[in-house]
């Protein structure tokens, strides 16, 4: 199988890591990878979101699979764009069109969709510049803390947690004034839930699914969960509080309604689903679905998959996910970021990366490149070194004394990945 993977993160150096360990693929290309996959596939320069530059090259290449990592291309409807063209009929896509990955893309629908299907989550009310009184009236039957968030995706950046009540109506005031551009033409006002976050990851057909597991990531850039928010700092998996009940839960109040509600929709959906979810007290809530993989839960998820992801992908892209073979390692798997000085603000690029012989953890490589036979860092989460472990203390010490033997001018990262879930 010929397959090209979209996207240049840790998450899709893990995807492509566990790629290249199936019998089944002959060729795998990354648009536009980094440095880690640029030396276990080739590596592109396309853009995941210059649609006609990927259909052109599917077609020149005959390629049989797109695996589609980030969401920008998911929202934009990549799916789409290739199911039109005749030069692709039976090309095989990860990732679903864009009628399913507005549930990404916009938080409104999302809220209407978990209400319309009885899923567990925040009350809420959409306002647009036109209804901002109702907004405020809103804010004021709310207790505080204070949730908004804009509609449209953010990178990551568009949702405030405020304490106050004037300072709440002064940003839903500024964020239906164009705070976060477009995305917030519209905002969403939420009921704060109080408990732990916890995502869940499965991966769907559109009428069956498989469970991937749960993670815990740490979005904060300082130690205790202080300081900016991440893209994310580190993670692990399983998440040790997700017990039998708790799952079931999770599986029947929140994964199989939204499947099946995505099937009462008429959305036809294949490919991952992200579960953003809120414990409190035992019961799960949603926070938020995305449509993809998280990054960095990527790196200990998919090295937690025995089974063989290119049979899992095709049985995804042909429905017949419920007769694939899936298993999964026991282990508890983490992972440690390693970011750049500044991050997640200002940051320097360029700072050449010295790897040294790391055998018992695994080396995820995010924003690095290949400058002549230099490694260098090439955005503000540099390195992911995911480890095993029959406990998580086990893995965790593996990722930290493993990234020692990875060096960079200005190297930083977080000393207390997992610490919380050890109490
Ligand atoms: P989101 O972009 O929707 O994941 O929101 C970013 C972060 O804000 C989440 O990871 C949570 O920590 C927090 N958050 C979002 N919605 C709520 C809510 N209703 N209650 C409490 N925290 C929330
Ligand atoms: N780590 C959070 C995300 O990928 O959205």
């Amino acid at each position: 199988m010929k397959v090209l993977l979209l996207g240049s993160g840790g998450r899709e150096h893990a995807l492509a890591w566990k790629m290249i360990q199936s019998p089944e693929l002959e060729k795998l290309y990354v648009a536009p990878g980094n440095a880690g996959t640029s030396e276990i596939a080739e590596n592109i320069a396309i853009k995941p979101t210059d649609f006609k530059t990927i259909a052109g090259f599917i077609a020149e290449k005959n390629i049989d699979m797109v695996v589609v990592g980030p969401e920008d291309p998911l929202v934009a409807g990549v799916r789409d764009y290739l199911e039109n063209d005749e030069r692709l009929t039976g090309l095989m896509i990860i990732g679903p069109g864009k009628a399913g990955a507005i549930l990404e893309g916009s938080k409104d629908f999302a809220k209407e969709f978990m209400f319309r299907h009885h899923i567990p989550t925040a009350a809420y009310l959409t306002v647009t510049p036109d209804s901002i009184e109702k907004g405020i009236s809103f804010l004021r039957t709310l207790r505080p803390p204070y949730v908004l968030k804009a509609d449209g995706l953010a990178a990551g950046k568009g949702v405030l947690i405020l304490n106050d009540l004037s300072e709440a109506e002064q940003e839903l005031q500024s964020m239906l004034n164009g705070k976060f551009g477009k995305a917030s033409n519209q905002v969403v006002i939420e009921e704060f839930l109080q408990g732990i976050e916890i995502s869940v990851f499965a991966l769907t057909d559109g009428q069956d699914y498989k469970i991937l597991g749960s993670a815990k990531d740490y979005k904060r850039i300082g130690e205790g969960d202080t300081g900016l928010n991440t893209g994310g700092m580190g993670a692990v998996s399983p998440v040790p509080f997700a017990d039998t009940a708790f799952n079931k839960k999770v599986e029947d109040k929140i994964i199989r309604p939204t499947i099946e509600g995505l099937q009462k929709d008429g959305i036809s959906y294949k490919g991952f689903l992200f579960f953003g979810l809120m414990n409190c007290n035992g019961e799960p809530w949603v926070i938020e679905y995305n449509v993809r993989m998280g990054d960095p839960e990527t790196e200990v998820v998919i090295p937690r998959i025995q089974s063989d992801i290119l049979e899992l992908f095709k049985a995804t892209a042909q429905g017949k996910l419920a007769k694939a073979d899936f298993t999964m390692d026991k282990r508890f798997c983490t992972t440690v970021m390693l970011v750049s000085k500044g991050y997640p603000e200002d940051y320097e690029k360029g700072k050449e990366i010295q790897i040294g012989n790391i055998q018992d953890s695994i080396v995820f490589h995010a924003g690095t490149q290949k400058t002549e036979n230099r490694v260098v860092t090439n955005g503000g989460r540099v390195i992911a070194v995911s480890s095993y472990g029959n406990t998580m203390q086990e893995a965790l010490t593996l990722s930290y004394e493993n990234l020692e033997k990875i060096d960079f001018n200005g190297k930083t990262f977080r000393k207390d990945i997992g610490k919380d879930l050890m109490q």
